[in-house]
Parts: structure tokens; C-alpha cells; sequence
């Protein structure tokens, strides 16, 4: 038997494989050159880029829990213009297709950057980023209710025709609700999950380890929930799944396709072992072969199929 077929179809981006870096723990990719460059993947997911520079949050920002880390970056990025100039040569050297992670205080925010990114054509697709406060209500996440989860959908929906993945919070009691509005609002792909809501704190100084007191969680800590919920909502949308949340073997990785998962995103684990994404390639196709299976689309959503 020869090596088992691993490229995926995501929401009409052909993919080499189905492994892709979680959204702000790649960078843009340059950092990991040495390690793991942008030709292991099946394709770039960058970090959140806004349309001005954000200066982030104050340090310390984050966190080592137990199987997991917090983080509360605050999002800081240089902005579209600057990604254009420094980030969109780099990666275009290379074959695997470009995702835009993109981040917005207002609905119009996500959407300029979006008309503005959807002129180059690096860009293969764009993840909207819904976990940010929404400044004119009152700072409640877009991601964490169906309405405004749909409009920041549709708003993005009407500026491009790029494939439009959309990343989930898991900060609410119904994610399923969340995956099907936003679906119907115009969404070609998910990906879940982003950070839980997390803090720490400092019982010597009295006080909240994070500057802003709270932080979102990742890591191994979190790979049940987010498991959970990529099973649910595979089973309610037709429409494909970046899973992630604390992979960090091939095992978990496994986990998430036969939970319905597309695609996997590699975050946290990345900080323990730049390397971990060829070794979760090799450790799949080991399996495939292992297990009697020819392309990694048999074992999507086999738990439930
Ligand atoms: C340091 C750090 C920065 C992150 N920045 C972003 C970001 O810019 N945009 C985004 O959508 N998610 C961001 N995330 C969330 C991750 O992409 C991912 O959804 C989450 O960490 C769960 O995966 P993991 O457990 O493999 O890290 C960030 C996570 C970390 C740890």
C-alpha cells in the first residue's frame, strides 16, 4: 500500500495536508523558520491583524497554569498597511495558501480590513477573529451571541468573495446556536475553539497575576471542551471545521478529525515543540497505514457517521 492521501478540502482551499498553526502563536511564520517554515503546513493561519496598530495589553500578559498557559495579549498587531509591506512578501515565497486571522473593535473594522486584504491575492481565505468586544455594545464579545455573531458574518460576507471561516468563542452556553447563525449569515467554514475565559492570582502580592486580571486559557487543559464542541457542531453545519484546543500529538490531533474537524490548528503545543507539526503529519499517516485507511477523509466525523 502507498502513503495514504492526507489533503483536505476546506471550504474550497485545496490543503496538502490537514495541519495548519493556531491564529497569534505562529507569528506571521518567520520566527519558526528553523523549526517548522510555512511549507510544513497546509496552510498559514497568521495572527489577528486589525486595520491600525494595536498596542496590546501591559505586561505580564501571560501565564504558566497546569496543562495550559493564559494569555492576554490584548491582540497587539501593526496593522493592515504594515501585514501588507512585512508579512505578504514573506509568505508569498512560499506555495501554501495564506488564511488572514482578522481582529475588530466595531462590525466596519472586520469589514475594511477584510475589502482591503481582499485585493491581494496572497490572501486565500480570511478567519474573523469574533472573540473581540464590540466597543459600540458596550464591550460584550461579537462571538457570544447569535445576532452578533450573524451581522459581523454578513457584514465581511457583502466587502468579499475569498472563503470566510469564521472562529468561534467558547465563552457561551450554546455554541451550536452560534455555528448555525453564523452559518446562515454566510460563513463557508468554523473554526473552534478560541481561549476560555481564565485568571490567576498572585497570594503573595494580593493580586491578579495578568495585568488585566483575566486572560484566556489553551493548552491540553482545554481539549475536552473543545472536542465537545467541534462533535456538536459538526453534527448541526454543513459546512467545514477548523478544530483546535490543547493538540499536542498525533492522538489529539486524530481526536479532532473523527470528532468531524476538516482541519487541526496547533497553538500552545507549538510553544513546547516547534517540531510538533511534523511530527503529527508522519504520526497520522502512520496511523492511516497502520489502521488499513487510504485518504484521511474516511475517518472525518467516524464517530458519529
Ligand atoms: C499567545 C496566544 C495568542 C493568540 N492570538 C490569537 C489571535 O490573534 N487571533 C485568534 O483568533 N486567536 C488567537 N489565539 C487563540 C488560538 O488561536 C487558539 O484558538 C487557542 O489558543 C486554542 O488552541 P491551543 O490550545 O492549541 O493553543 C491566541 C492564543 C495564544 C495562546
Amino acid at each position: 500500500m502507498g502513503e495514504p492521501r492526507m489533503a483536505v478540502n476546506l471550504a474550497g482551499l485545496k490543503l496538502s495536508n490537514p495541519l495548519l498553526p493556531a491564529s497569534g502563536t505562529y507569528g506571521y511564520g518567520k520566527e519558526y523558520l528553523p523549526f517548522c517554515g510555512p511549507e510544513v503546513w497546509g496552510a498559514v493561519v497568521t495572527k489577528g491583524v486589525s486595520l491600525e496598530r494595536w498596542p496590546g495589553n501591559p505586561p505580564p500578559r501571560i501565564y504558566e497554569t497546569p496543562a495550559g498557559m493564559l494569555n492576554a495579549i490584548g491582540l497587539q498587531n501593526p496593522g493592515v498597511q504594515h501585514f501588507m509591506e512585512e508579512a505578504l512578501p514573506f509568505l508569498r515565497q512560499y506555495q501554501t495558501p495564506v488564511i488572514v486571522n482578522i481582529v475588530g473593535k466595531t462590525i466596519e473594522e472586520y469589514a475594511a480590513v477584510a475589502e482591503i486584504l481582499s485585493e491581494r491575492s496572497e490572501v486565500k481565505a480570511f478567519e474573523l477573529n469574533i472573540s473581540c468586544p464590540n466597543v459600540k455594545e458596550g464591550g460584550i464579545a461579537f462571538g457570544t451571541c447569535p445576532e452578533s455573531a450573524a451581522a459581523v458574518t454578513k457584514a465581511v460576507r457583502q466587502v468579499t468573495n475569498l472563503p470566510l471561516i469564521v472562529k468561534l468563542s467558547p465563552n457561551v452556553t450554546d455554541i451550536v446556536a452560534i455555528a448555525r447563525s453564523v452559518e446562515a449569515a454566510g460563513a463557508d467554514g468554523l473554526s473552534l475553539i478560541n481561549t476560555l475565559l481564565g485568571m490567576a492570582i498572585d497570594v503573595k502580592k494580593r493580586q491578579p497575576v495578568l495585568a488585566n486580571t483575566m486572560g484566556g486559557l489553551s493548552g491540553p487543559a482545554i481539549k475536552p471542551v473543545a472536542l465537545r464542541m467541534v462533535w456538536q457542531v459538526a453534527q448541526a453545519v454543513q459546512i467545514p471545521i477548523i478544530g483546535m484546543g490543547g493538540i499536542t500529538s498525533t492522538q489529539a490531533a486524530l481526536e479532532f478529525i473523527m470528532a468531524g474537524a476538516t482541519a487541526v490548528a496547533i497553538g500552545t503545543g507549538l510553544f513546547k515543540d516547534p517540531r510538533l507539526p511534523t511530527k503529527i503529519i508522519a504520526g497520522i499517516k502512520g496511523f492511516l497505514v497502520e489502521e488499513g485507511f487510504q485518504d484521511i477523509n474516511e475517518i472525518r466525523g467516524i464517530t458519529w457517521r
